[in-house]
């Protein structure tokens, strides 16, 4: 699964740079016994089969390179992952992602090993496979020098708990759908203010639960204000 995630994109590029180092460990190497069993049947009666905790325990302690290290368990359980996790987890030098399968995995990783257990969202992967890459795509980016421009990465939503501001190209006008003709006034302070107002409306409409989180600041609301022009059309 990893494969594709870490031979394009972001990771790629970083990978390349020497930014970043993405290395995938197979926990059955870490198990013992013939048949090397990563998964057992869960204690007190239940379907499927639960990750044994022994081939976890040593496949960290194998690859983990300090004692400060976060050791994260990707599970549903787990505090919700958003862009200041992401940019919490990028300032360590090595991060280690555990990823469950089958039904779960034996609570004393989450109780004893783990430093952090983390979900992507509500609802229930088939592993944690697809949540580490998120995890891992998300946290590069705040790595300095693999986004272009380190700005970039701070503009971006949810940074500031807000949504981007709407973004066009060539042509000017597409199928009767004009460009805002602000854009290309510029007028940059002017621009600076569209966006704002922009992004501003969209998280109100779409998320007012980031807007409630923070409140508004007093320039915010400033840019909400209608503008001499709209006050004319009231
Ligand atoms: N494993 C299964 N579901 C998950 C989720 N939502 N987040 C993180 N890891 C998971």
């Amino acid at each position: 699964m990893f494969e594709g995630f870490c031979s394009g994109g972001i990771v790629k590029r970083a990978v390349a740079k020497g930014l970043v180092e993405v290395a995938v460990h197979n926990l059955r190497d870490f198990a013992a016994g013939k048949h090397r069993q990563v998964d057992d049947r869960p204690y007190g009666g239940d379907e499927g089969m639960v990750f044994k905790a022994e081939p976890v325990f040593a496949a960290v302690e194998s690859v983990r390179a300090s004692a400060g290290t976060p050791v994260v368990l990707l599970s549903p359980q787990g505090r919700v992952f958003d862009g200041r996790v992401a940019e919490e987890l990028a300032r360590h030098p090595q991060i280690v992602l555990i990823c469950g399968r089958y039904e779960g995995v034996d609570e004393r990783v989450a109780e004893s090993l783990a430093t952090d257990e983390i979900s992507i969202g509500d609802y229930v992967l088939t592993g944690g496979e697809l949540a580490a890459m998120v995890v891992i795509d998300a946290t590069a980016r705040f790595v300095p020098e693999v986004v272009g421009k380190a700005a970039s990465v701070r503009h971006d939503s949810f940074v500031a708990g807000r949504l981007d501001y709407p973004h066009y190209t060539r042509p000017r006008e597409f199928r009767g759908m004009k460009v805002p003709p602000v854009l290309f006034s510029g007028d940059h302070a002017k621009i600076e203010a569209w966006r704002r107002r922009k992004a501003l409306e969209k998280t109100i409409r779409r998320r007012p639960d980031l807007i409630a989180a923070s409140g508004l600041s007093p320039e915010e609301r400033t840019l909400l204000e209608p503008t001499p022009n709209e006050r004319k059309k009231r």
